[in-house]
């Protein structure tokens, strides 16, 4: 897959430990920065990898801030986008299965790095269940189209 990444200063270590096993992987890693812990505004990151998913430039984008939070309500600010803020495999899973998000949020101060690791592989790992599911994915779609 075709990945980007993107962290403020609080979700520096935790996002380098995960784009350099999601490159090991085999994935296409494209990482936005930031790229030291001076502070930064998680909004600028957050666009910048919300603008690759929304574009096609990339299938996926991970974001990782202290919380998670800023990273994902900036994601969702952008067409197409449907960012999950997940700190569990159950969550991570769902979050694929019925809402078939295409970003995904981590705060680097409420998770650890296994666990997150963990996230990232379900979240990557399950396929988007479709069915009834994608009734409910064209009403937000109408929804950010204005409708
Ligand atoms: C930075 O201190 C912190 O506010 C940011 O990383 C994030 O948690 C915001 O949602």
């Amino acid at each position: 897959m075709r990945i980007a990444i993107g962290c403020d200063h609080a979700g520096l270590a935790l996002k380098a430990m995960l784009a350099t096993g999601l490159a090991a992987a085999g994935h296409a890693v494209e990482d936005v920065g930031t790229v030291s812990e001076a502070s930064v505004d998680y909004v600028d990151f957050g666009a910048g990898v919300a603008r690759m998913v929304r574009d096609g430039a990339c299938d996926r984008g991970i974001l990782v801030c202290g919380t998670g939070q800023g990273m994902a309500m900036t994601a969702n600010k952008h067409r197409g986008v449907r960012a999950s803020l997940c700190h569990d495999p159950v969550s991570a899973r769902f979050a694929r299965l019925h809402n078939d998000a295409n970003v995904l949020a981590l705060g680097a101060r409420i998770i650890g790095p296994e666990l997150a690791r963990e996230v990232v592989r379900v979240w990557l790992a399950t396929p988007y269940e479709g069915g009834r599911h994608d009734r409910r994915l064209a009403k937000l779609k109408a929804i950010e189209e204005g409708q």
